[in-house]
C-alpha cells in the first residue's frame, strides 16, 4: 500500500508540474484527489490493514495528499501569472504613439452670440420666451397696429401658407402671445428665427435671427429703455461704447428710435466696418402702443412697457467682421472652425 501511495506521488507531482494549462491541472486535481480519484481509491482499503499498520499509512497518505495539494496550488498560481503577464503583454499602450484627433467639432459664431445676448439679458433680470416660426398674421402684424396697406403685409416682403398664416417678418409676435398669456409685470427676451421675403445676397438672407425684448410694468419709461440698452451695449460691445437714440417710425412702439453704437472697431473716427461714419445701428425700438396694450387685455392708463429688436446675424457679422451673411449658412467648416 505504502508503495502504491508513494506511486502515485511521483506520478502526480510528474503530471502537475508538467500541466500547461489550468484545466489540465482542474483535471488532474479531480484525477488524484477527487471523490472517485485515486488517493481515495487506495485508502478505501484501510479497512483490510492490520490496528498496527493503519496509523503509519494513514500518516504516509495524509502527507501525499498535502503534498498534491500543494504543488497543485504553485502550479496553479504560476500558470495565473503566466496568464496575467500574457495579457498585460498583448494590451501594452505605447504612450508616445500620437494620440488620435478627436473632432470635438465647434460651436457655429451664430449661436456664441445668442449665447451672449442671452447671458447678459438673463443677467439683466429677463426671461426667456418662445414662439412658433409659423405664426398668425394676427400675431404678427394686426396686435403690432400694423395699418392694413402695411408693404411689409405684401406677399412680396412675407411668406404667406394661407391668408391668415405666415412665416413671422420679425420676432415682435411673442410680444403679443407673451402679453396674451401673462400680466405685468413682464420681462422677456424672445431669441428666434424670422423669415421675408428678400433677395439673398451680402447683407440679406430670407432666413435671418432676430432676438427681441419687452418689459412692460408700472411707471416704465423711455429712460428705462435706454438705460436698458446702453448697459446691454457696453456689456456686449465694450464699456467705451456710446449708444445713439435715432427716432424712427414702428406700428406697435410710440415714440419708436434706431439704436446706433459708436464703432467698436475704430472707436468712432470712420472706418470700413462702420461704413466711414463712426456709428454702426444694431436695433430698433420704442415704448409699446398703448393700442397695443390694450389689444392684449393690458391697462395702458396704469402699464406702459418698451420694446426692442435686433438682428442677431447682423451683429454676428459685426462682432466677428464677417463680411457675407451667406458664409452664416453655407455650413462651411473652413469658415466655422475659424470661431
Ligand atoms: N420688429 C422690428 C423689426 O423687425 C424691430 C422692433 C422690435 C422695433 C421691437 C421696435 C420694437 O424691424
Amino acid at each position: 500500500m505504502k508503495e502504491r501511495l508513494l506511486k502515485i506521488r511521483e506520478t502526480a507531482t510528474e503530471m502537475i508540474e508538467s500541466s500547461s494549462s489550468l484545466k489540465e491541472l482542474e483535471d488532474l486535481r479531480i484525477k488524484f484527489l477527487g471523490k472517485k480519484g485515486e488517493l481515495t481509491d487506495i485508502l478505501k482499503g484501510m479497512g483490510k490493514l492490520s490496528k498496527e499498520e493503519r496509523p503509519e499509512m494513514g500518516k504516509v497518505s495524509n502527507e501525499v495528499r498535502n503534498h498534491i495539494e500543494s504543488i497543485l496550488s504553485k502550479i496553479k498560481e504560476s500558470l495565473e501569472q503566466e496568464a496575467l503577464n500574457k495579457k498585460l503583454n498583448s494590451e501594452v499602450i505605447d504612450v508616445t504613439l500620437p494620440a488620435e484627433k478627436v473632432n470635438v467639432g465647434n460651436k457655429h459664431p451664430l449661436m456664441k452670440v445668442f449665447d451672449e445676448l442671452q447671458d447678459i439679458f438673463l443677467g439683466m433680470g429677463y426671461k426667456i420666451a418662445e414662439g412658433p416660426e409659423v405664426e398668425t398674421v394676427y400675431n404678427a402684424f394686426d396686435a403690432l397696429n400694423s395699418p392694413d396697406d402695411h408693404p411689409s403685409r405684401s406677399t412680396s416682403d412675407t411668406f404667406y401658407f394661407a391668408p391668415d398664416i405666415c412665416l413671422r417678418p420679425h420676432t415682435s409676435s411673442v410680444q403679443i402671445r407673451t402679453m396674451q398669456n401673462q400680466k405685468p409685470p413682464i420681462k422677456i427676451i424672445s431669441p428666434g428665427r424670422c423669415f421675408r421675403f428678400d433677395e439673398l445676397d451680402a447683407t440679406h438672407s430670407p432666413m435671418f435671427h432676430q432676438l427681441e425684448g419687452l418689459v412692460v410694468d408700472e411707471n416704465v419709461t423711455m429712460a428705462d429703455l435706454k438705460g436698458a440698452l446702453d448697459l446691454f451695449v457696453k456689456r456686449f460691445f465694450g464699456s467705451n461704447i456710446r449708444t445713439k437714440f435715432r427716432p424712427h417710425h414702428f406700428p406697435f412702439t410710440e415714440p419708436s428710435a434706431e439704436v446706433d453704437v459708436t464703432c467698436f472697431k475704430c472707436g468712432g473716427v470712420g472706418c470700413k466696418v462702420c461704413g466711414g461714419t463712426g456709428w454702426i445701428e444694431i436695433l430698433g425700438c420704442g415704448m409699446v402702443h398703448p393700442d397695443v396694450l390694450e389689444e392684449c387685455g393690458i391697462d395702458s392708463e396704469k402699464y406702459s412697457g418698451f420694446a426692442f429688436g435686433m438682428g442677431v446675424d447682423r451683429i454676428t457679422m459685426l462682432k466677428y467682421e464677417i463680411e457675407d451673411i451667406r458664409y452664416l449658412f453655407e455650413n462651411d467648416m473652413r469658415m466655422i472652425d475659424q470661431f
